[in-house]
């Protein structure tokens, strides 16, 4: 499973990306508003620092000003997917950059039928955003596995970006429902390789270690 930054922080981008398993970013207008930077200024920063895929949003609603805000997105660089809602313009707007061979992210997404119609438009990837169902009592997962068996079926190539993850046991169930892409806050990538067994076993070996009797020429 590929994995994305959810943020638009690039000391967090930096951060993730050092450790050498990121395959790209994604932003959106709330996580750009939180930083208070210029968004086309932090866009450039970030795709420096990430070649993978980097999605941006569009702000407008309607898909000609929606066509208009991804043409300049895309002048940032080559980089840039460029992200949409899953509306009605959203979807005119997907088949219009999808023919012209610009990569698009349907974000947004909360039904089985918003993925296949965007699919359909030719998107590059679609988010269904898992933590916001759970949050209404639905079954965020349950999305992923109608949709992974939705683009099975009729082999869809738009690539399945679990999105809205609140803790690790949704990349684990993610993964093994066959999402494609997940996008994590860097809080959840730092939880990733954490366990306090590995914490714990660590410092018992070097605690041993420490204790050891050592020959005159050992060095440690
Ligand atoms: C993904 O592209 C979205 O920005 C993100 O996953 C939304 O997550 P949230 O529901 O925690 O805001």
């Amino acid at each position: 499973m590929q994995l994305y930054i959810d943020t638009a922080s690039i000391d967090e981008i930096r951060e993730a990306a050092s450790m050498g398993v990121l395959d790209g970013v994604t932003t959106n207008p709330s996580l750009v508003a939180k930083e208070g930077v210029d968004f086309h200024e932090r866009l450039g920063e970030i795709c420096q620092a990430v070649p993978g895929p980097v999605s941006a949003e569009v702000i407008a609603t309607e898909h000609e000003a929606m066509l208009e805000e991804a043409m300049a997105l895309t002048e940032i660089a080559d980089n840039i997917v460029i992200k949409l809602p899953s509306t009605v313009d959203g979807l005119r707007a997907c088949r219009a950059l999808s023919d012209k061979g610009i990569r698009t992210n349907l974000t947004l997404c909360f039904q089985p039928l918003q993925a296949m119609l965007v699919a359909k438009a030719g998107a590059f990837l679609v988010s269904p955003f898992l933590g916001r169902l759970d949050d209404l009592g639905q079954d965020g997962m349950e999305l992923i596995q109608q949709i992974r068996t939705i683009y099975d079926n009729y082999g869809y190539e738009t690539k399945i970006l679990a999105a809205s993850i609140r803790h690790p046991l949704h990349l684990v169930q993610c993964a093994m429902l066959g999402a494609d892409v997940a996008t994590v806050p860097f809080k959840i990538i730092k939880q990733m390789m954490h366990h306090p067994l590995t914490d714990s076993g660590l410092e018992k070996f070097l605690a041993d270690w420490a204790a050891m009797k050592k020959p005159s020429n050992q060095l440690v």
